[in-house]
């Protein structure tokens, strides 16, 4: 019986942008957790991938994209907006591909890293673009914050989904990949635990 009781909807309303953060902080979780999954978790991983993506869609379609072109008064930011939305298009062309497989399907895993690769980049973008541009308008973040997070809840409900992902065994990795500080640390000061650590060779 799985229902809609994130969290973040129910809360007090958020600023639209740190609820539509939180989302991407979500999904880039889960794409984490696909990529460490058995294979027969992926595909419950790769489904509630998709269904968050096409809330998430969704909601920026209807309420903040709409409200973005309205607040923006430069040609420029809107044809910011209008990429957003093509990239949403080819994005729901793979979530489509995507829930039309089974793990067993040669492509799914590429399929779902292309997806996985492919949001980070729109994400990067709203998020070091578009946002920024938002918080310089007039727009009431708030409001529209409540707005989304009201859309979001209906939409969840309708699709029976809960925002927590499925139960994964939670191995923690140290750290994301960009090691840079810790390869400059080990390089640095750390050159007498090389003899100690004699388990995997600090370099490739
Ligand atoms: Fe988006
Ligand atoms: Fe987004």
């Amino acid at each position: 019986m799985a229902r809609a009781t994130s969290k973040a909807a129910s809360d007090a309303p958020r600023d639209a942008i740190a609820l539509l953060k939180q989302d991407h902080r979500t999904v880039e979780k889960l794409f984490d957790e696909f990529e460490d999954a058995e294979e027969d978790q992926q595909q419950a991983i790769a489904e509630l991938v998709c269904q968050l993506l096409t809330v998430h869609a969704q909601i920026e379609e209807e309420i903040l994209y709409p409200a973005a072109k309205d607040a923006f008064e430069d040609e420029e930011d809107d044809d910011l907006v209008n990429e957003a939305a093509v990239e949403h298009q080819t994005a729901k062309d793979l979530i489509a591909k995507i829930e039309g497989m089974t793990p067993d399907d040669e492509k799914f895993k590429a399929t779902v890293t292309v997806l996985s690769e492919y949001i980070k980049h729109h994400v990067k973008e709203e998020e070091t673009e578009l946002f920024p541009k938002l918080k310089k308008t007039e727009l009431d973040l708030k409001q529209i914050g409540a707005q989304l997070g009201e859309r979001k809840m209906e939409l969840m409900q309708e699709l029976g989904i809960e925002e927590e992902p499925p139960e994964a065994p939670t191995r923690k990795r140290s750290g994301r990949s960009g090691g840079a500080k810790a390869r400059q640390a080990r390089a640095g000061s750390r050159s007498k635990s090389a003899s100690r650590s004699s388990g995997r060779s600090a370099r490739h």
